[in-house]
């Protein structure tokens, strides 16, 4: 950088920062971290709660009193719902509790202290890696680190997960699995191309107790009529004789209530019978009401999807705030990049590399809460410091549109300093 450039940053530095400290001023307390509905999106859901009366009944289809104990892996007309979702047979789906990462927990709990289908736990095995496509979801990745799992970041291409890193690490029988959200992936909004689906499922990992967590969060929650498809992966597996690498997981938490709604997996049969045989201990069996409400609400696959329209038409105008504002602001410099996705409930912004942390602290400090910088990694490292993820859905459009002027303001800020240092 010659004088005259570095003059000419110098005082565009010091003009953002009388911009920035206007915004200070103004005492803003918002939020653009957190990935859930806002009361608008939940209000929509709550006639479900209406749904079981003694009216109705508490009597399933199997002729079982849903308020009592009992049935193990769902209700049949929940486990049949559920497995229109996946695409799979009743018989290949368990119907849970009100979380899918509490699945997803478990599994990963009972393979790393059990075994996975009969082999040597994989606390026994010594030092134990995982594939951890990113940016990716920051509960995910502290699930693998909470049980010492090593995890390896693998790096996201608009089709999925970089297939030749995957191929090459599942070489090794100390990789035990991958985590994937194939559709409207956390926070890019990615949905995985039909040939790395196919790519996925005829991997021969070296491990053979190597399961792919296929944790499928965002499959029905579109923003747009001309949504992504994603290859369904269970065929694709029979083809290959390779059921068993992977279970399927969802839940209803973004399409009725999240923490209140019903979570399920699909997998297998033999992974359904080895997961079933810790249930058997772990539970006399979940919450059979909630299962007969959301039923009795939803009724089918396509009353769900005329509920996410609905859905849709309250995000559409969030994201489009962030969209435009970013376009805006940021458009013609050349210090951040992101995705427009078609789904999913996150925009995922690439900065320039070492501007986002310092972005987030001065959003911070000028009262806007950011998911914090690095999340989307890995030990919440991001070897670029670049990612941030906003969550549009929360917040109202109006304090988008206050809390976005403030972002573009920070980032350009952080990114004019950034370039001054080097
Ligand atoms: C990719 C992904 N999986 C799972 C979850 C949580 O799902 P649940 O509420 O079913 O535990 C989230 C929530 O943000 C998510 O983004």
């Amino acid at each position: 950088m010659n004088v005259q450039q570095k003059e000419q940053l110098v005082a565009q530095i010091d003009a953002l920062r009388e911009q920035y400290a206007a915004y200070k001023n103004k005492g803003l307390q918002l939020d653009m971290s957190r990935g859930k509905p806002g009361a608008d999106q939940l209000d929509i859901t709550m006639d479900m709660l209406g749904c079981v009366t003694a009216e109705e009944g508490y009597i399933a289809a199997n002729g079982f009193d849903a308020r009592n104990y009992g049935v193990l892996d769902g209700l049949p007309e929940a486990k049949a719902l559920f497995a229109s979702i996946f695409g799979m047979p009743a018989e290949q789906v368990i119907v849970g509790g009100n979380s899918s990462l509490n699945m997803m927990f478990d599994y990963i709990a009972t393979a790393y202290s059990r075994g996975v289908c009969g082999n040597t736990p994989w606390c026994q095995q010594g030092e134990v890696y995982f594939l951890c496509p990113s940016p990716g979801y920051d509960r995910h990745f502290a699930v693998t680190e909470y049980f010492g799992i090593k995890m390896i970041p693998v790096d996201m291409t608009p089709a999925g997960p970089d297939m030749e890193q995957v191929e090459k690490h599942i070489k090794d029988a100390r990789v035990k699995g991958m985590w994937c959200v194939p559709m409207y992936s956390n926070p890019q909004g990615i949905t995985y191309a039909d040939e790395t689906v196919r790519r996925l499922a005829a991997m021969r990992p070296a491990a053979s107790d190597f399961r792919i967590m296929w944790d499928n969060a965002y499959g029905l929650h579109h923003l747009v009529d001309d949504g992504d498809s994603l290859l369904p992966i269970y065929p694709e597996l029979e083809k290959q004789g390779q059921e068993d690498m992977v279970i399927q997981f969802t839940s209803t938490s973004k399409i009725s209530f999240p923490g209140a709604g019903v979570a399920a997996l699909a997998a297998s049969p033999a992974n359904i019978a080895d997961i079933k045989k810790r249930m058997t201990v772990q539970t006399i069996g979940h919450d059979k009401l909630n299962m007969l409400r959301h039923v009795r609400y939803f009724k089918d696959l396509d009353s769900i999807r005329a509920h996410m329209k609905r859905h849709a038409a309250i995000m559409r105008p969030k994201f489009q705030t962030v969209l435009d504002m970013l376009e805006q602001r940021l458009g013609d410099l050349g210090i951040a990049q992101w995705h427009t996705p078609k789904g999913g409930y996150f925009i995922s912004v690439d900065l320039m590399p070492g501007a986002a942390r310092r972005t987030v602290e001065l959003l911070k400090e000028a009262g806007v809460a950011m998911t914090p910088a690095g999340a989307t990694y890995p030990y919440g490292q991001d070897p670029h410091d670049s990612n941030l993820r906003i969550a549009p859905s929360y917040p109202t459009v109006e304090e988008l549109q206050q809390a976005m002027e403030l972002f573009c303001v920070c980032a350009q800020l952080a990114c004019a300093e950034k370039l001054l240092e080097s």
